[in-house]
């Protein structure tokens, strides 16, 4: 009988999901085999640390702190790029493409900082630069955009990217708790990321955006023409009044297209999304993306966004896409590349919608009109209005909706507010998501 053809895989990163590809790699040689014709051996990792102790137990001489000896040594075919960060990941990934070695990522902050530069280069090295595992860990968001949806385009892309801040929101939502509470016990359970601004700033959901907004329509955004901002002021009082306008707080990212304009739009944000959607029952840890095509109407994907089993699971996936690259078996689809005159970010003007606001003000008389006045000194009309006096501190708590308009008429609004007498903190402004809601035309 024929020597089975062996691949082998040098992991970069030997952290939380790096072990888990390791691990479901070797529990499921025999798939592998059956489904490839080859043997696929996880060969080598690279860690940080040789001392640390870890989950998932490999030989000692598998392991090294010298992530660019895997990358050139040439017994390792396939790497997988799971090391985070950005500068060293890039001079890495850039290295295998010129050894000719297709690369394996999960990481989304270097796709969004650095992948008009990554792709073009594996394009030109002929190898692959695969990334499913970049966006929403388990949920094999990036295939069915780029391959299963293809007779589409994509007017609206909105979802839960980031499971962390949906944590936090569901149990805030749920049990009253404060942000702070369950920002630790979040902590606790090792959801947060190291840098947590990247979690509770909109930051990693901005990236995955970004990469949904590439595959979507062929145009990296740069985050400074993206609305990022997090969940840092969103209060139990906000997701009580929310549920009144039957509603839940979610952080959403959204990527709208206009395609009688050419505009693209993207935003991460907190938005009250109606209480109906998919996305609005989609809680806990888990994250959800709907999309709108053309041509299949509204598919919705919900499962584990983050995690080592689900996340591994998606770099297997691309590594036997990879395999079968490698096998002259199919690719998928070539990236789209738009140029500026074929579509560019909407300006602010032309992003409409309704928002939520919430003031604290000083309890006097003529204070509600002189907010509505200012308001509608910037052409924004009032929908729906409440308010709770605090006898102890004399202050008051607004709650406004507003009606259709445009994101740079409420972004002056909201300066005007902060600055006007009896408004006692920086308003705080949500969006109210709206599955028809549009570009302007
Ligand atoms: N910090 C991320 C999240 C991990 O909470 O979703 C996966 O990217």
């Amino acid at each position: 009988m024929n020597e089975l053809k062996t691949l082998r895989v040098g992991i970069l990163g030997f952290g939380t999901v790096g072990q888990g590809t390791w691990k479901h790699l070797s529990e499921n040689e025999s798939a592998w085999e059956r489904i490839l014709g080859i043997r696929l051996v996880p060969t080598r990792a690279s860690v940080r640390s040789l001392n640390k102790e870890r989950t998932v137990s490999v030989a000692s001489n598998v392991l090294t702190v010298d992530s660019r000896s895997i990358v050139d040594d040439p017994d390792i075919d396939i790497i997988c790029e799971l090391i985070g960060g950005v500068e060293e990941a890039r001079e890495l990934t850039l290295r295998s493409f010129e050894q000719g070695k297709p690369v394996i990522t999960a990481n989304k902050a270097l796709i969004c900082e650095h992948g008009d530069e990554l792709f073009k280069a594996a394009e030109k090295a002929g190898v692959r630069y695969a990334f499913e595992a970049s966006v929403a860990g388990g949920i094999p968001i990036i295939k069915v955009l780029r391959e299963s949806l293809v007779a589409n385009e994509f007017p609206l892309i909105y979802g839960i990217m980031n499971g962390t801040s949906n944590y936090i929101l569901t149990r805030m939502e749920n049990e009253g708790a404060s942000f702070d509470e369950v920002l630790g016990d979040a902590r606790e359970l090792g959801y947060v990321e190291s840098d947590e601004s990247l979690d509770l700033d909109g930051v990693d959901a901005a990236h995955k955006a970004v990469i949904l907004g590439y595959l979507a329509h062929g145009m990296w955004i740069n985050l400074k023409d993206a609305t990022v901002e997090g969940i840092r002021r969103i209060s139990n009082e906000d997701l009580s009044a929310a549920r009144e306008l039957d509603c839940k707080i979610k952080l959403i990212g959204v990527i709208r297209r206009s395609f009688d304009k050419n505009f693209v739009s993207i935003g991460v944000y907190p938005a009250l999304v109606p209480m109906n959607e998919t996305i609005a029952q989609t809680d806990g840890v888990f994250n959800g993306i709907s999309l709108t095509g053309t041509v299949v109407g509204t598919v919705v994907l919900t499962g584990r966004g983050a995690g080592q089993d689900p996340t591994a699971g998606s770099v297997i996936s691309d590594i036997v896409d990879v395999v079968k690259g490698m096998q002259g078996q199919a690719s998928p689809p070539k990236l789209l590349h738009v140029t500026p005159d074929e579509c560019e970010p909407a300006p602010l003007r032309e992003i409409s919608g309704s928002f939520y606001l919430r003031l604290s003000v000083d309890d006097r008389p003529g204070q509600l009109a002189k907010v509505a006045e200012c308001l509608a000194d910037h052409d924004v009309s009032l929908a729906t209005v409440s308010q709770t006096p605090n006898d102890e501190k004399q202050s008051a708590s607004i709650i406004l909706t507003t009606h259709q308009t445009n994101e740079h008429s409420i972004g002056l609004a909201i300066n005007s507010l902060e600055k006007l007498d009896g408004v006692k903190e920086k308003p705080v402004l949500f969006r109210m998501f709206d599955p028809n809601g549009f570009i302007e035309k």
